[in-house]
């Protein structure tokens, strides 16, 4: 079978490894890719936002799946254009990727079916918003409802902080995105990402993992999409994984076939936890980036079959096997991500650093320039290992990265600490 992946991240070149294992894989094609997918997958210039494009390319390469990395897309319908046009899809519907397209779409969700969440309020100017954060305690947290890439959320410390970003939310700082605000009580605990892959009605939950948000060790600095990754994540039990399957995503993937609207994709919850209990922060209608590189480490099954069976409603009958070996990711970003920064710039040392077979370096924004690999985005690869343990994953990890020269970019030293905390 003939496979279109659609993106061009660290998320994907995880993917396109994993996919390309499967022996159901004829070829692999990635649009837009990047200097890492280049070397495993056919990498074409398609317009995702151009769904007759792509769908016109499905028909030529006789495509049997697309496999939508991003949320972008999803949100803008891609997988709906495609299946009505009788092309097999991984991803959720436009209706479906409401869960993350807006915020107060998923916390009405919750409301109206009782899914554990922080307490919150919809408004849509910032007079009425700033009198109800008036009578709320502090912290705050004033969330853009719409696609903000990650920087729509603002856990604010004091009212003038909180009425500042309700004020740059309607000024237009993310765009539409900012059109309407969500403001949620502040849940304080720990953090980890929960998988499932869910057919409209099943849902198969994968390992678990958790990613690292702040910029600089100690989860210190600016937030950012994600600077490392490990699973499994410790703190998620068997006990509480039972807790957020029964009690948040059965109940989304029932409310979604209920409404008309079925989920069928990867859903992600980003969890909050205190005193062994889960509540739901966020959902997302993608894999993790970089979540999906440490889980596609640690994925014994082929991928391309539980993918399809997603896609066609057969999840039922997979089952899904997982290596023990814990796997850990380092994230190399340029300097001064997640603010400004430089692209261009060259790194060296990558043969010599993924020489180890326990260590994949996955290309997260990079560009071919003859036979130099140059960086080309503010997350720049996803250095991964496997080991018995997660202090030998992380060691190894490392190991790789300290053989990677490339003065322009940071990362963090401190990746797993928590779980080895
Ligand atoms: P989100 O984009 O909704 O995942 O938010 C980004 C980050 O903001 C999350 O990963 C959390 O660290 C933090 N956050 C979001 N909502 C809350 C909340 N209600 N309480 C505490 N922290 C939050
Ligand atoms: N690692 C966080 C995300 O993918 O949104």
């Amino acid at each position: 079978m003939n496979v279109l992946l659609i993106g061009g991240g660290g998320r994907e070149h995880a993917l396109a490894w994993k996919l390309k294992q499967s022996p159901l894989l004829d070829t692999l094609y990635c649009a837009p890719g990047n200097a890492g997918i280049d070397q495993i997958a056919e990498c074409v210039a398609l317009d995702a936002a151009e769904h007759a494009g792509v769908i016109r390319f499905c028909r030529d390469n006789t495509i049997g799946l697309v496999v939508i990395g991003p949320e972008a897309p999803l949100v803008l319908g891609l997988a709906d254009d495609l299946q009505a046009a009788g092309i097999k899809v991984f991803g959720p519907s436009r209706a479906a990727s409401q869960l993350e397209g807006s915020k107060g779409f998923t916390k009405d969700l919750c409301a109206e079916y009782g899914i554990p969440t922080a307490a919150y309020a919809r408004f849509a100017d910032a007079g009425a918003a700033k009198a109800y954060v008036a009578k709320q305690s502090l912290p705050i947290v004033i969330k853009a409802d719409g696609l903000a890439a990650g920087k729509g959320v603002t856990v604010a410390a004091t009212r003038e902080e909180a009425d500042d970003a309700i004020d740059a939310c309607f000024a237009g700082a993310f765009g539409a995105a900012g059109a309407e605000v969500v403001i949620e009580e502040f849940l304080d605990g720990e953090e980890a990402s929960f998988f499932a892959l869910v057919d409209g009605e099943t849902a198969l939950p994968l390992a678990t993992a958790q990613d690292h948000k702040r910029a600089f060790d100690g989860d210190e600095g600016p937030n950012t999409g994600g600077m490392g990754a490990y699973s499994p994540a410790p703190i998620m039990t068997e006990a509480l994984s039972a807790q957020v399957m029964n009690e948040i995503v059965m109940p989304t993937v029932r409310a979604m076939q209920t409404r008309g609207t079925p989920f069928k994709g990867v859903l992600y919850a980003g969890l909050m936890i205190k005193d062994g209990a889960a509540k739901l922060i966020e959902y997302n209608v993608r894999f993790g980036d970089p979540e999906a590189q440490v889980l596609m480490a640690r994925l014994k099954s082929n991928l391309l079959p539980a993918l399809l069976a997603t896609a066609e409603g057969r999840l039922a009958g997979i089952v899904l096997d997982w290596h023990d070996d814990p796997a850990l990711c380092v994230v190399m970003a340029a300097n001064g991500y997640p603010g400004a920064y430089f692209t261009g710039t060259e790194i060296k040392g990558l043969d010599q650093a993924s020489a180890d077979p326990q260590v994949q370096i996955f290309h997260a924004g990079t560009m071919r320039d003859g036979a130099r690999i140059l960086a080309n985005g503010g997350r720049v690869l996803g250095v991964t290992a496997s080991g018995r343990d997660i202090g030998e994953a992380q060691a190894r990890a490392y190991e790789a990265v300290d053989k990677i020269d490339w003065p322009d970019g940071f990362f963090r030293r401190d990746i797993g600490a928590r779980a080895l905390g």
